[in-house]
């Protein structure tokens, strides 16, 4: 579908009166069966997480939180098998439901075999350790008794001012020797349903432009790009532990013919075309960063 339409679409679908009990109509008459190649890359990226804390002999225990759970639970699900003691799934908006719950946990029997035997103990939200929070506030949860907090394709979603606050706010709920890790998406996410724009095309966009098409659609986009975290998690308290940049090759190769808005046609391609990221976090404390680019 067009960017444009697709603008258009969700920028109805978010006004709609009464959308969210329309959308739960829907879901009961006619299900909601989730993508599942998308399913299946939340479950790669939720490894790439894991491998990053894993390397500094962080494994995931205890308890965790994430940040923006969405739709389908794939993540706490899996946390809760893995071993996780308690997960938290927050979100700005309340998503999931016990449909969503049920075709994540479908997909999961479907799709991993080799986790049927754990998996075949759930048969809903109350077999897994795990609360569900939202609309989600911070003084939901007790200060110190977060072991990780996570999010995936979240914090590009969050105005850059909002992430210091929701980080720094997030802080005190971290027991000590708590991290954070979050897998950041930079790409346009326009593209994903109009595959005949760049993975980079909203940065042809001026300011004001941006401004509006995020104004239409609600939970748009920041165009933060990898290079600028740092220093924004640094304003919220936090040091970057470790990070990870993935290079988009293609992207990378376009950029020279693309014409960029400032402040991007200022940057460098690498830094414009770094399309995921990686970040592991600690309650600032200088420990020293290991960067790796691919
Ligand atoms: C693109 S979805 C990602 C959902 C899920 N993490 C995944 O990987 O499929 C972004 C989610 O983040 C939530 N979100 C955005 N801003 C948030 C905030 N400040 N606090 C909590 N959740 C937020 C949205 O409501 C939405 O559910």
């Amino acid at each position: 579908m067009d960017w444009r339409l697709q603008v258009l679409k969700q920028s109805f679908l978010s006004r709609v009166p009464f959308g969210q009990s329309l959308r739960l109509l829907k879901r009961r008459v006619f299900g909601y069966k989730p993508d599942a190649a998308n399913l299946r890359y939340t479950l790669q990226n939720l490894d790439q997480m894991k491998s990053e804390l894993e390397e500094i002999d962080r494994p995931v225990r205890g308890t965790v939180l994430e940040i923006g759970t969405g739709w389908f639970p794939a993540i706490p699900i899996m946390l809760s098998i893995e071993g996780a003691e308690h997960v938290y799934m927050t979100d700005l908006n309340r998503h999931m439901d016990d449909i969503t719950f049920q075709a994540t946990l479908e997909f999961l029997k479907e799709d991993r075999a080799d986790l049927l035997e754990r998996l075949s103990h759930i048969h809903g939200p109350d077999d897994i350790s795990a609360t569900y929070l939202s609309p989600f506030d911070v003084s939901q949860v007790r200060d110190g008794s977060i072991d990780l907090i996570l999010s995936r394709t979240v914090m590009e979603h969050v105005p850059p001012e909002d992430i210091v606050h929701l980080l720094s706010s997030l802080r005190p709920k971290l027991a000590t020797g708590g991290l954070m890790v979050h897998l950041i998406d930079n790409s346009d996410h326009l593209e994903f349903s109009d595959k005949s724009v760049s993975r980079i095309n909203f940065l042809k966009w001026s300011r004001r432009k941006h401004a509006f098409i995020n104004f239409l659609i609600k939970g748009g986009e920041n165009r933060l790009r990898h290079h600028e975290y740092p220093g924004i998690f640094e304003h919220a308290g936090f040091d970057v532990v470790k990070e990870r940049a993935y290079v988009d090759k293609t992207t990378l190769d376009i950029v020279p013919s693309i014409s960029l808005e400032r402040p991007f046609s200022e940057m460098t391609a690498t830094q414009v075309a770094t399309l995921t990221s990686i970040f592991v976090l600690a309650p600032s404390a200088g420990t020293n960063v290991q960067q790796s680019v691919e």
